[in-house]
């Protein structure tokens, strides 16, 4: 299919870059890889990112909701899934039917997840949340003992794991880090010492797996480095990791306007001389910011969004290009000839970071794959 005549916009995500990005951190770190693909995999598409992940050697998939964990089962991913956030009590029962690990943080948690294993005869797998600092989910440091002996104690579950997550693992300071890391070091220690160690312990967001190997353990949960985002401007990734995502639409009409011509709602933006100003299929509700300022690459070039973003339609100007035609590329994000727009690039216009650029990238923008490969679902990998 010719993308370019197919739609009006869409984005297309090279799998082989995510594959390079998840062995990338598996070659430098020997540590096994847990895909964090909550949100859609940061807006790339939840299923065909695991997929390639997973084919890829990650170990895991990291979701926030169990919704997103009973898709991924669905569509055939045995691998270990873990929720990191909050599961209602009354999905408690289909995570334990599925395989599916929970975060918990409190005593009502696991025994809530204990009946629910046992109305099914099963185990539940939980991994205690443990907050260092990040004053999110998770308990405090000093109360995890008494809970990792009820987690070991209860019968039906399945201490599993422990975790943390780091605030600022992505600034070039690495003391408010150092300083969680140190917490939890000590309730790792705390758990050795009475036996209480479970299996899976990980810490480390992206920023943190490049930058920290002490805080490796026996998994790295990584995201926006997988899409080959940097996980800030302090922490950038080395050249190896790609980017997987391009953000493309096409010319709809380009046509000449007079001087003083008032373009889009509001005429906030007037021609000052004879312009040539062309309209492109995306809008506010493919999750192209209302703001103004942005731009995008048409013929190799970069050039301006004039006028205010509509719902559905932005226009841009286009006296740089002037062999331009309908139906000619335009790349929102990504690459063109020469040109670069980074998510990075379109975070600094939005006033955002570039999570937010990708993840908002709405669902009627068809995802294409590139060097997408046939999935086997491995029957006899353990749940
Ligand atoms: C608990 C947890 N772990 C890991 C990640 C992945 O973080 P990053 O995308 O910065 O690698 C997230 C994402 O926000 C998270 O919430």
């Amino acid at each position: 299919m010719n993308n370019a005549t197919s739609y009006s916009t869409w984005v297309e995500i090279d799998l082989e870059a995510i594959q390079n990005n998840v062995q990338w951190f598996q070659n430098f770190s020997g540590v096994d890889v847990m895909a964090v693909v909550k949100a859609n995999a940061y807006g790339h598409g939840m299923i065909p990112v695991a997929r390639a992940a997973l084919q890829a050697g990650a170990s895991w998939c990291g979701v926030a909701r169990i919704e997103e964990a009973i898709e991924l089962r669905a569509a055939g991913l045995n691998s270990p899934i873990l929720v990191m956030g909050y599961t209602p009590p009354d999905r408690m029962e289909k995570a334990v039917a599925q395989g599916i690990s929970m975060a918990v943080w409190h005593p009502g948690q696991i025994d809530l997840a204990a009946s629910a294993a046992k109305a099914i005869g099963s185990s539940a797998r939980l991994h205690l949340k443990v907050d260092t600092g990040m004053s999110r989910l998770g308990i405090q440091p000093e109360m995890v003992h008494r809970l990792a002996q009820k987690l070991a104690e209860t019968p039906g579950v399945t201490f599993e794991g422990l975790f943390t997550h780091f605030a600022r693992a992505d600034e070039a300071d690495p003391a408010p880090t150092d300083a969680q890391e140190l917490h939890f070091q000590n309730v790792i220690e705390q758990l050795e010492k009475n036996g209480l160690r479970p299996s899976v312990v990980h810490a480390a967001n992206s920023a943190a797996s490049l930058t920290r190997p002490s805080a490796h353990f026996d998994l790295m949960r990584v995201g926006i480095a997988m899409y080959g985002l940097h996980p800030s401007d302090e922490c950038s990734l080395p050249g190896a990791v790609r980017a997987a995502l391009t953000w493309k639409a096409v010319l709809s009409q380009v046509k000449v306007l007079p001087p003083g011509r008032g373009v889009s709602y509001g005429h906030i933006y007037t021609t000052r001389s004879q312009e040539q100003i062309a309209t492109v299929p995306v809008g506010y509700a493919d999750g192209f910011r209302r703001t103004l300022g942005n731009q995008v690459l048409v013929a190799g070039k970069r050039v301006p969004v004039v006028g205010r973003v509509s719902m559905d339609q932005i226009m841009i100007q286009l006296d740089e290009v002037p062999g331009a035609r309908a139906g000619d590329e335009v790349v929102l994000i990504g690459q063109q000839g020469e040109a670069r727009m980074t998510a990075e690039d379109v975070a600094k216009i939005w006033g955002t970071i570039n999570y937010e650029v990708t993840c908002a990238i709405s669902a009627r923008v068809p995802r294409v794959y590139l060097h997408e490969t046939a999935w086997v679902t491995h029957p006899d990998r353990q749940l």
